[in-house]
Formats: C-alpha cells, structure tokens, sequence
C-alpha cells in the first residue's frame, strides 16, 4: 500500500513514516522543512520538498506517487501566530490541507486521514471531553482545524474518500521542536540538560492531557489501514490530567538522572515561575472512548514511562552532539 504523509519530517509525521516503513507500506513524503528535518524520516522514502501551498507541486507529487491514503500532518502550528498572522495561518492550515485534498480526489485516494486538535477544539474542559463536545475554536489555528474537519467532510460526500480527523491532545515524545511555543515537554528537557533554569507560566496549575507519540502513531496506523466509511473524527487522549509543575518536577528527577548515568556534570536547577500567559486554558482533557470502540485504539504509555522515554532520548542527543 502506498502511503503519502504530508509534514512527513516533523515530530509526528517522522514517526509515522518510521512506523509504516518498518510495516512494509511504502512511503512518500511532502515537506518545506520549516520546522521538519530531513533525519527525522527514513532515507528509503520518497521526498518531495514542496510546500502545500503550492497547488500544482502538489498535484505533481501525488500524480507521480498515486498514494492509496494520505496522511496529513503538514501545517503551521504557532497559535500565536496565527492569532499575528490568521491570512497565513489560513493558506497554509486551509488552502494547504484543500490542495492535498483535491489532488488526492484526483488522483483516486481511498482514505485521507488529518492531524486536528482536541486542544483547541474543546477549550476549558475539566473532564474529559468527548467528540460530541460542541467544538468552539477560538484563535485561527483552532478555527482553521475546525475548518478542516469540515472540508474533509465535504471531501468525502462529494468524492467518496474515506476521511479521519484525529484530534489529538497535548503529543509529546523524542524528536519533538524545542524551539516552538508548544512541546513543554521537549522545551524542558532541552533546558534541563543545559542546566538552564525552565520557566513555568504562572502558578503551573494548567491540567492538560499529555499523550506519548508512539501511541499517537498507533492511532495514525489505525486509522490509515482501517475500514472506516464516510467522515469520522476520533479524540487521541489518554484522559489523564497532568499539570505543568507535575511534568516539571518529573522531568526534573529524569533529566536528572539521565546526565547522571552518562558522567555528565551539569545540575539541573529549580524551575522559575515567571508571568502567566494570557489566554491559557486551565484545563483541557479529551476522552478515547470512541477510539477505543470504533479503531480499538486505547493509549499504552503511561505519563511516568513517556517523560522518562523522551528525558533518554534527549539526554542522548545531548551526548552525542557534545562527542566529536
Ligand atoms: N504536537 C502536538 O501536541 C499537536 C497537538 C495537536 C495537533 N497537532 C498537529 O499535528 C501535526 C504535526 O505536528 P508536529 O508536532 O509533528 O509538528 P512539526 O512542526 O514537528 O511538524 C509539522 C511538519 O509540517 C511541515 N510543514 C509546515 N508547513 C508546511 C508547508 N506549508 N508545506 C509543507 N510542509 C510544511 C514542517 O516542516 C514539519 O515537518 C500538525 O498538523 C499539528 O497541528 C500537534
């Protein structure tokens, strides 16, 4: 089966790859590398270094590979920008996803599956939220992911794809960009290895539901060689509530620990509390049960074995950068 994955060298995207060449399926990949990188996926995929903005280099790519499912994850993921910029949130979240969209239709794609948010789609929530949750996007990223959804669900009345929204909640794992304005996760080990002091927002109480890559994999996997008909939209949680001091604390005994087992020098400092941010939802949590019953997805990895997962990881990266 051949599988086309926009974003393909990003966090998700290049675990994906990963996952479904190890499986066998064969891979092309679309990305501008903006925040992607070429190691992130593996040297036997197809590259196609466009941007999803540009119609007919998309049209091209997909004439030229004929992906039997795509798997969308390419997008500009800056809530801040795109509360700066919504014009540019807009050609890359919308107009992108619609020229993959439609070069799929063209060239017969069964089955298209989308990388949405339960984060920005469900706003405060103190228990989990299900997908019947009225969604109520407020900045343009979340409008433009809601939009999304319903042009995959137009897709797939008016040419008979099969489409799947996955709205994932807070991902974290090994690889993710520290340098962005989400991944706390990656922005605290990075800082926590450097023995630089992390910055939590605030008084840190922000409950959020933290989900492992390789379990957001899964549910990709799943939803791209299922059998779903029509347009389906499905939550990738865990359910569990994790507030910022709880991360940073554990993070802090891991990388911790990390730098320990590997002779390196550094300690890790107390965190800071700087200002709160403006905006920041005090809880946000989504429920897998209709993952679970649909997909038979659930989430294997527990918060503790994810944190610890990517404090390796990192801490790794870390030594080999340092070792000539
Ligand atoms: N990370 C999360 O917690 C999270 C949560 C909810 C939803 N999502 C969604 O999951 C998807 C993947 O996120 P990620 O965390 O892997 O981010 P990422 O930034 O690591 O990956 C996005 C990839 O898309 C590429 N890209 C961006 N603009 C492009 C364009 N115009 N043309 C072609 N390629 C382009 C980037 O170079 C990058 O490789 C995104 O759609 C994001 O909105 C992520």
């Amino acid at each position: 089966m051949r599988i086309l994955i926009t974003g393909g060298a990003g966090f998700i995207g290049g675990h994906i790859a990963d996952s479904l060449t190890a499986t066998g399926y064969e891979i092309a990949i679309i990305d501008n590398l903006s925040t992607g990188e070429r190691q992130n996926f593996p040297g036997s995929a197809r590259f196609f270094e466009i941007d999803v903005t540009n119609a007919t280099a998309v049209k091209n790519a997909l004439e030229e590979f004929k992906p039997e499912a795509v798997c969308h994850q390419a997008a500009q993921m800056s809530v801040s920008r795109s509360v700066r910029e919504p014009d540019f949130d807009a050609e890359v979240n919308i107009l992108g996803l619609i020229n993959v969209l439609k070069a799929a239709a063209e060239v017969g794609t069964k089955r298209f599956v989308f990388a949405s948010s339960g984060g920005v789609l469900y706003g405060e929530v103190t228990e989990p939220a299900p997908e019947t949750t009225t969604p109520n996007p407020v900045s343009p990223y979340g409008i433009s992911k809601w939009a999304g959804e319903r042009y995959l669900q137009f897709f797939s009345n008016e040419h008979g794809m099969n489409t799947v929204a996955l709205r994932y909640s807070n991902v974290y794992g090994p690889r993710q960009n520290p340098h962005g304005e989400a991944g706390v996760v990656a922005i605290f080990c990075t800082k926590m290895l450097a023995g630089e002091r992390a910055s939590v927002n605030g008084d840190g109480i922000y409950i959020r539901d933290y989900v492992y890559v390789n379990d957001v994999v899964n549910a990709n996997v799943k939803a791209l060689t299922g059998n779903s008909t029509g347009f389906s939209a499905f939550n990738v949680g865990t359910g569990i509530p994790t507030d910022v001091n709880q991360l940073a604390d554990a993070l802090k005994l891991n990388c911790q620990e990390e730098l320990k087992q590997r002779e390196l020098t550094v300690t890790v400092p107390e965190v800071a509390h700087g200002p709160a941010r403006a905006g920041d939802l005090r809880s946000n949590l989504i429920s897998f049960e209709k993952i679970q019953a649909e997909l038979d997805w659930e989430p294997k990895t527990k918060v503790e074995e994810g944190l610890k997962a990517t404090a390796t990881w990192f801490a790794q990266r870390k030594l080999d950068a340092s070792t000539p």
